[in-house]
């Protein structure tokens, strides 16, 4: 999905190893053996642990942009899924506000985590983005868990595959969609929640830019590109940029 690769900036710390070491979120728990004081002891002249770009993942350019992220970053699941409810929410004729956040609900998914992600992915788009747009994405986490028959918003019969059927939702995510239910945005996270559907037998290939238009209407894309400006929210952006840096 990424593109050409145009970029000559070189690699940093040339000519030593680049240890990797993974963030913690995603491996505590999993049974995967922690090796942070082999790889500490390992580091010489010619070993290191890596900083800056990874020659494993795809070039981003020197100053990325949203769909730079969903090109060269986001997993393959992620950006079918994010592109297809996007587009069923244009092909609806929502408004492009609504369309927007259909594109986003699951950014954090693609490349920074899973848990929570629908208030990650809020903070990571909201300097970005209207207040509206980054409140519906938080709220369609805790909204997917309840029905709403008026809309015909069932409730997701992959839920039942993911979590088991007999799963409840914790106290925190009741009590904020109650919230949400109450809330005068209310329509817009739930129109999220009615677009967030998998179609993984489809194999119709959605090219990302036809989302440019709306992009640049609702979206601010920084000057500087997304994580080397200074929002509150860079240092997200950056982590996607660098997934494996060290510190
Ligand atoms: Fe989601
Ligand atoms: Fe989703």
């Amino acid at each position: 999905m990424c593109g050409p690769d145009p970029i000559d900036r070189p690699y940093p710390q040339a000519g030593r190893e680049r240890q990797i070491f993974p963030s913690p979120v995603g491996w505590k728990g999993t049974g995967w053996q922690e090796n942070e004081k082999e790889l500490l002891a390992r580091l010489g002249p010619d070993v290191v642990m890596m900083m800056g770009d990874n020659p494993a993942l795809p070039r981003m350019p020197d100053r990325p942009k949203l769909l730079d992220f969903f090109r060269c970053r986001f997993n393959d699941i992620t950006i079918r899924h994010l592109l297809t409810s996007g587009k069923k929410a244009l092909d609806d004729g929502l408004d492009e506000k609504v369309v927007l956040a259909c594109l986003l609900h699951d950014i954090s998914n693609g490349c920074l985590v899973r848990p929570d992600h629908g208030y990650w992915g809020a903070q990571m788009i909201a300097p970005y983005v209207d207040e509206e747009v980054a409140w519906a994405v938080k709220y369609h986490q805790p909204l997917r868990y309840f029905a709403d028959e008026t809309v015909g918003y069932p409730y997701p019969t992959s839920y039942d595959a993911f979590f088991g059927p007999d799963y409840q939702a914790p106290e925190y995510i009741r009590r904020d969609a109650e919230h949400a239910r109450n809330h005068r945005w209310y329509m817009t996270s739930r129109l999220v929640t009615k677009y967030d559907i998998y179609f993984f037998d489809m194999d119709e290939q959605i090219d990302p830019e036809i989302f440019t238009d709306i992009i640049g209407r609702h979206f601010r894309e920084p000057e500087e590109g997304l994580g080397l400006d200074d929002t509150p929210s860079s240092h997200m952006w950056r982590t996607m940029i660098w997934p494996n840096n060290f510190l």
